[in-house]
């Protein structure tokens, strides 16, 4: 993670200059030490988009480096079984529709469930950046990428679609985290589960760098919270009338805590 780390700031730091010169990489450091407004997070969250896709194409071009190449290879393993924590929560059936949602150039789910191969849907924002630079480093993805962000899911799926709707490391990195939320639960039916992978208080630990500007928490309650800049939303109390909540604490792997969200919804 320190390399990932380490990547998207050199990354962001050679783009401001490029872009502004001396200039350039001041106004990012003020911009790093200044917490967004929640009012201008589309803006921010344009401005973000750059490093983003240099990480992606860094890590695609190393394939994963040396921290991360397990994890690449992982990714295009067409045998992979779908991880533990979704796993546990898909409905006992034989075909089953998965949406990945900010899935990143090629998905983190794993690709077979009980020997069967299953559906899966990825869709970001980024895909047509990220087609690009799978194209220049001659990588095919198994689950092609579709264009799509999580605020807008209702825009390209009808209702009620999907067995299962997953988000990991993403809905922390969009433009409003609450709508996409509610996107989310859109599209999933009825009964079935949303499960949300995310560090605790990226915002936060990231400094409110690029993307990162949203901080997801559980309160001493076990309400899932969603803050930036002070403001916050109690998700469990808002979303109360379509769905169940359920946090859990993990340790992640030398990353600090992941919190863990399951919705189901009623
Ligand atoms: C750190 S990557 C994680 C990718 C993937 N989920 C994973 O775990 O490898 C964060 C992803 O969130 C995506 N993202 C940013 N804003 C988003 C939005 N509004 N809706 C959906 N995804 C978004 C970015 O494009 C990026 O691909």
């Amino acid at each position: 993670m320190d390399w990932m780390r380490a990547v998207r700031k050199a990354g962001s730091v050679a783009t401001a200059f490029r872009r502004g010169g001396v200039r350039g990489v001041a106004s990012s450091i003020v911009r790093r030490f200044r917490r967004p407004s929640a009012a201008g997070s589309k803006a921010t969250w344009e401005g973000g988009v750059p490093s983003e896709v240099e990480f992606w194409d860094k890590y695609l071009e190393a394939r994963g480096g040396t921290e991360w190449a397990g994890d690449f290879d992982r990714r295009l393993d067409p045998n992979l079984p779908l991880q533990p924590r979704p796993a546990a929560l898909l409905p006992k059936q034989a075909e089953i529709r998965i949406l990945d949602v900010g899935a990143g150039p090629l998905t983190y789910l794993g690709k077979l469930h009980e020997g069967r191969p299953l559906h899966i849907t990825a869709v970001d924002p980024l895909a047509s950046d990220y087609a690009k630079v799978l194209a220049r480093h001659g990588i095919e993805p198994l689950v092609r990428t579709q264009a799509g962000a999580a605020e807008e899911l209702t825009s390209k799926f009808p209702p009620d679609s999907f067995d299962f709707v997953f988000a990991r490391n993403c809905i922390d990195h969009s433009y409003d985290p609450f709508a996409a939320i509610n996107e989310m639960i859109a599209v999933v039916k009825q009964g079935r589960y949303v499960l949300l992978e995310h560090r605790v208080n990226e915002g936060a630990t990231e400094h409110y760098a690029g993307l990162h500007q949203w901080d997801f928490s559980v309160a001493a309650n076990g309400d899932f919270v969603i803050a930036s800049r002070g403001a916050q939303v109690n998700v469990t109390r808002k979303c109360e009338a379509i769905c169940d909540i359920a946090c859990e604490v993990v340790a992640g792997n030398d990353d600090g805590e992941w919190l863990i969200t399951r919705i189901r919804k009623k």
